[in-house]
């Protein structure tokens, strides 16, 4: 078979998968452990989505796992920390020391996050319609992450805390000897920091000194209830990668600054420092065809690179 040929049907069936593309596909999520410590991700899909391929799972500093999220798919992601599995139990007992889901094993199996953790939150579009993503000190934090919207189209802005709140935090606001930093509302349970009661609007419920302190060390994160206008991002049809201390030497020179200064857009936070790295994993197919560049589709480029060798090899040993 003549290399002409070869790629002829490549490129056919290239582009058959590219119409075929998002809106059917949903969203692939990677999750990637840049900690110098073993996390616990944890899943949460909303009411109505269905669970990805695991609710909860190990993964070893330097790790990553890939999952594909269908279409509307809405739900949440979390780091769990110094976790405890018993490998001599049926089902691996055990608990964590932040994020833990009280499952009381590695898949969390439909829990939530016991705060103080760190939240990404995503709602996933359909049919060219845009997802939103945030990352939530809402809940408090417990490890630094960033969210990273890969292809897709729109503003599609990096989101998340790469400074270590847990360094940073007020004592009063400390989670055990500094494993996470709990939010105002949940250290005081005062309706002017959970944004309840009389504060419960975006009119009433202001931002306090210690969101605004959780602002201007995550800029881009959400810090309290109402905290929509500069937190909230949104993209069309693109894949995202969930990286759990994206940069250790950022951590180190992100700095809070003091409440008083009001809410500090753009002191510390993502801008300034290193962004993760991403995986380019449309290179090699945009050397083989200069015509169709992938950058300008949002096509899930490796799992069609996998659609499409599987169909290669069929069509060439048949
Ligand atoms: C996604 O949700 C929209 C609005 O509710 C609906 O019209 C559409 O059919 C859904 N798509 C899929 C693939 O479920
Ligand atoms: C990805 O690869 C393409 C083609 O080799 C290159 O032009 C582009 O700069 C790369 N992008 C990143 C983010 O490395």
């Amino acid at each position: 078979m003549g290399s002409l040929c070869f790629c002829r049907h490549i490129a056919f069936i290239w582009l058959l998968l590219c119409l075929l593309d998002k809106g059917a596909l949903g969203a692939k999520f990677t999750v990637i452990n840049k900690c110098d410590y073993t996390v616990w991700p944890a899943i949460l899909a909303n009411a109505g989505s269905s669970a990805l391929d695991t609710t909860g799972f190990q993964l070893p500093s330097g790790g990553s796992r890939t999952f594909q999220a269908p279409p509307n798919w809405s739900g949440r992601f979390w780091a769990r920390t110094g976790c405890n599995f018993d490998p001599n139990t049926q089902t691996e007992q055990g608990t964590c020391t932040t994020g833990d889901c009280g499952s009381n094993q590695v898949e969390c199996n439909g829990g939530g996050a016991h705060p103080p953790v760190t939240l990404a939150e995503f709602t996933i579009g359909s049919g060219g319609s845009q997802d939103y993503y945030d990352v939530s000190l809402v809940d408090g934090y417990n490890v630094a992450m960033i969210v990273d919207a890969v292809g897709g189209s729109g503003e599609c802005g990096s989101t998340g805390c790469i400074a270590d709140l847990n360094e940073q935090c007020p004592n009063e606001l400390k989670e055990g000897n500094g494993v996470g930093c709990k939010s105002a509302c949940e250290a005081f349970g005062k309706d002017e920091y959970c944004c309840s009661g009389t504060y419960a609007s975006p009119a009433t419920c202001k931002p306090t000194l210690y969101s605004t302190m959780f602002k201007s060390a995550c800029p881009k994160s959400y810090s309290y209830a109402y905290d929509d206008p500069t937190s909230t991002f949104t993209c069309t049809a693109p894949d995202y990668t969930i990286t759990f201390c994206p940069s250790t030497r950022s951590q180190k020179s992100a700095r809070v600054s003091p409440p008083e200064t009001g809410i500090g857009i753009g002191t510390g936070g993502i801008q300034g420092a290193d962004m993760p790295m991403i995986v380019n994993s449309s290179s090699w197919f945009s050397n083989i065809f200069d015509g169709f560049s992938p950058k300008s589709y949002s096509c899930s480029t490796s799992l069609i690179a996998t659609l499409t060798i599987l169909i290669f090899l069929y069509l060439h040993f048949s």
